[in-house]
């Protein structure tokens, strides 16, 4: 398999326990000189060839054939793309070439898969990505579909909170599996029961249904700018549900509820002692009011810059935490000792208030413990907040796997 936005590796460490095997990785922060994902990929990771260049360089040049970069060929790409990115609108004046918006990396995925034809494909992305943008609620998840549709591939895709199936945090994210159709038998990768029981992410993460009928709910327009133009507008909710499946731009999505028999784990379950967590990490007693405060509820007036006055609310959030339960999503502003509303604190047996360590982060999305060691705290909880939980992405990938194996 190859792998793009690899971050630190979350995609990869999911897949080889699946039995996948890596021969070709990328990964490239733009914002900052140090490339500390890049060099945690390669310091855990021996084999294959992993690249830190801009993804959208080396596709140029697998486009030009210039064999600056040479990909080998593979058989599955995966990757996490990053979120802020899937605004991939069309408009008319765009439609002569057939990439969208310069800079949106979803793009660069369609331009992998057309350049490299790998038989599958497995993408992960925010839950938002089936509902945005808001002017028109499931636009750019349309646009994806029909463009991986005209390249022959169908799809399945699932949201799946990582609690629901025994893992330690509530993470939210939405699961893409493609398959093209040169490997697919008749009646695969289409209809109701493909979604609730014979699907790749149904015979891995089992669910019920909760609502829909037989029906496709509907067919993509193929033109993608008329797409563009025209999907959804007036609506207020997506037509994409929580799972659905993708065959020839018709569409089949129905409310799924997970379904689970075994243990949960709880933050509790994945805390190191107390004694082993360093001074840094407990809240000083003159900022517990203030971490307080934040985690309140309120409802308080301010002005806006314009000088209007108005009512700012929001709700309580537990403080501290809870740790009988899984632990809230890791967001990449984690790190730090700055009070914020979204950081874990939780209270330890001896009463007092502390944040959680980069090892326990690690564990909450399944990554082996000191995983991102050798960069400052702060980078390592921002690398976990940007990564996944990897038990989800190995029972995916395994689940996926014994699919391929029945097509060699
Ligand atoms: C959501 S994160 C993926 C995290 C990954 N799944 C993991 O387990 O750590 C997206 C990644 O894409 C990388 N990225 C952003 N722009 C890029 C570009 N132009 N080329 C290559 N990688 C890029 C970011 O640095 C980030 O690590």
């Amino acid at each position: 398999m190859a792998e793009l936005f690899a971050g630190v590796g979350g995609f990869r460490l999911g897949l080889e326990k699946a039995g996948w095997k890596v021969t070709w990785s990328n990964q490239w922060e733009p914002s900052t000189k140090t490339q500390h994902a890049s060099e945690c990929y390669e310091r855990n990771f021996k084999s294959g060839i992993h690249t830190c260049e801009d993804i959208a360089k080396v596709a140029d040049s697998l486009q030009n054939k210039d064999k600056k970069w040479v990909v080998p060929d593979f058989d599955l790409l995966v990757g996490g793309f990053p979120c802020q990115d899937y605004s991939v609108a069309k408009t008319a004046s765009q439609a002569a070439g057939i990439h969208g918006k310069k800079g949106v990396l979803w793009w660069e995925i369609r331009r992998f898969l057309e350049l490299k034809r790998p038989p599958y494909f497995f993408l992960e992305n925010v839950d938002r990505l089936l509902k945005s943008p808001t002017s028109q609620r499931g636009r750019d998840f349309a646009i994806m579909l029909a463009t991986v549709s005209e390249l022959g591939y169908s799809v399945e895709w699932r949201v799946v909170n990582a609690a629901d199936y025994g893992f330690p945090q509530k993470r939210r994210r939405v699961y893409i599996v493609g398959v093209h159709k040169s490997k697919l038998k008749k009646g695969e990768f289409q209809g109701k029961s493909w979604i609730l029981s014979e699907g790749v992410i149904a015979s891995a993460l089992p669910v019920s249904q909760f609502s829909g009928d037989e029906s496709p709910a509907f067919k993509l327009e193929s033109d993608i700018v008329k797409l563009s133009d025209s999907f959804a507008r007036g609506f207020k909710l997506s037509p994409f549900l929580n799972a659905g499946v993708m065959q020839g731009g018709e569409v089949w999505t129905y409310s799924v509820v997970p379904k689970f028999r075994g243990k949960s784990v709880n933050l509790e379950d994945i805390l190191i002692p107390e004694k082993d967590v360093p001074d840094e990490y407990f809240v000083e007693a003159g900022q517990i009011s203030t971490w307080k405060y934040l985690k309140g509820a309120k409802r308080e007036e301010r002005t806006n810059p314009g000088g209007g006055k108005y009512f700012y609310t929001e709700g309580a959030i537990p403080f501290p935490d809870h740790t009988d339960t899984p632990a809230r999503t890791i967001l990449t502003g984690e790190g730090g000792s700055t009070p914020s509303r979204f950081k874990h604190i939780i209270m330890t047996p001896s009463g007092r208030y502390r944040r959680l360590t980069p090892v326990e982060l690690e564990r909450l999305n399944g990554f082996p413990d000191n995983w991102t060691k050798g960069m400052p705290d702060g980078r390592r909880a921002f690398m976990m907040g940007n990564a996944l939980v990897v038990g989800v992405v190995a029972k995916i990938g395994k689940s996926l796997k014994s699919f391929a194996e029945k097509r060699n």
